[in-house]
């Protein structure tokens, strides 16, 4: 028996059950201390009513024989994905068909298991810094060197620049806004680019909009599919937790157009294959939860408790500010990116916050050698942690 040896070339341990083990350690040695969590980006406010509803009565469905559901339909139930077709798409304009979207347990999974369907040699394109995932499930999946990385910077507002022509083209291009980490958002002029980009060398874009929700700009795309053309060159993968406060429910979808055709095969045919044959569905009441979201009041409590988020990144934001930092996103993103002062490294500061403030925060370089020098703070936490914690830093750093 042999192991999967793409495995060893992954670091140790994922960038977030390191910051954990950190802080437990921190914790273990100063029981005194009044630890707040700004690192994970992990929704705080309870699930809104008409979801919580919903899944009550889904619940008491599933105890009535008439009513029960076993398996769900391998893509999701119809009363959802139209849900989501309607919501998140047609009604803004993009033409999609209900088979193209595959519902999930989330993004996270999906950007990890779609690398399933693609040719190990194929090279991918990641921006530095990057949400890890992309990395490693790449790097699991034998393509190590196949990456291209795309360095992000504060002097293009941490966009990553089209690879210079007669430069290396990559088959496949992972690209998120808003952006985790560095909360940067794209316009269409930006993407747009990438577009004619992938269209014209047949390259694929992996678009990830998990954070789609805090754009509140109209001039700023929530969907890659506002973008002409898109649909030949993009999958794009959206999820409910921060939208809708689903992380400890788990539910997500990916878009898969017709259009997306490569070796002669559609993608979407793939996928399908990919998820009936590994995954067996969302179970029914989260589904009825999804669904939920998209009602009248499901619609406004999200908003209000995506409205809260925004207030704590902008507290965060303008609170670094005072305290003398350069900080960047934070506006329609829950990120804040600080820049961290001169002589610390991204963990050494790490360290000084959690002694000092005994606030953690994620560490810019676990998210890429190009995040070195910066650290990830998230407006998820409650408003009174969020506060106080924010009043810790001006304490502390304030000249
Ligand atoms: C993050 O903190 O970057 C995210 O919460 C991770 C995730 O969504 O999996």
């Amino acid at each position: 028996m042999k192991i999967n040896k793409n495995f060893l070339d992954l670091e140790e341990s994922y960038l977030f059950s390191t910051v954990n083990k950190k802080t437990r350690e921190f914790a273990a040695a100063h029981p005194e201390a009044d630890i707040i969590k700004l690192s994970i980006g992990d929704v705080t406010r309870p699930l809104c009513p008409a979801v919580i509803d919903a899944m009550h009565k889904a619940v008491d469905e599933m105890a009535d024989e008439k009513t029960f559901r076993g398996y769900p339909p391998e893509q999701g139930y119809d009363f959802v994905r139209q849900a989501i077709l309607e919501h998140d798409y047609l009604n803004r304009g993009i033409e999609l068909k209900l088979d193209e979207i595959f519902l999930s347990d989330g993004a996270k999974s999906d950007c990890g298991n779609i690398g399933d369907i693609f040719a190990t040699d194929n090279t991918v394109a990641i921006c530095d810094p990057v949400y890890p995932v992309y990395i490693d499930t790449n790097i699991m999946n034998g393509r190590k060197d196949k990456i291209i990385i795309l360095p992000c910077s504060a002097e293009t507002n941490f966009l990553p620049e089209l690879p210079a022509p007669g430069s290396a083209v990559p088959d496949i291009i992972y690209l998120c806004f808003p952006n985790n980490p560095t909360g940067t958002v794209a316009s269409k002029e930006y993407l747009k680019k990438w577009v004619d980009y992938a269209n014209a060398n047949h390259s694929l874009i992996l678009y990830d909009s998990a954070y789609e929700a805090f754009i509140t700009d109209g001039k700023y795309p929530k969907s890659i599919y506002e973008i002409e053309e898109a649909k030949s060159c993009a999958i794009e993968l959206r999820s409910f937790s921060k939208t809708a406060g689903f992380t400890g429910l788990r539910c997500g979808y990916t878009v898969v157009p017709h259009d997306l055709v490569f070796d002669g095969t559609e993608l979407n045919k793939l996928w399908f294959r990919r998820q009936s044959t590994k995954f067996n569905g969302v179970s029914y009441i989260t589904q009825k939860a999804a669904e939920a979201v998209y009602s009248i009041e499901g619609q406004k409590q999200i908003q209000d408790n995506l409205s809260f988020y925004r207030e704590n990144a902008k507290i965060i934001f303008e609170g670094v500010k005072a305290a003398g930092f350069k900080a960047f996103g934070g506006e329609y993103s829950p990120y804040v990116w600080l820049k961290i002062p001169e002589g610390f490294t991204s963990w050494s500061f790490f360290d000084e916050l959690l002694e000092k403030c005994n606030v953690v925060g994620t560490p810019g370089s676990g998210f890429g050698k190009m995040g070195e020098g910066y650290l990830r703070l998230t407006g998820f936490g409650s408003r009174e942690r969020t506060l106080e914690a924010v009043e810790r830093i001006k304490k502390t750093f304030s000249k």
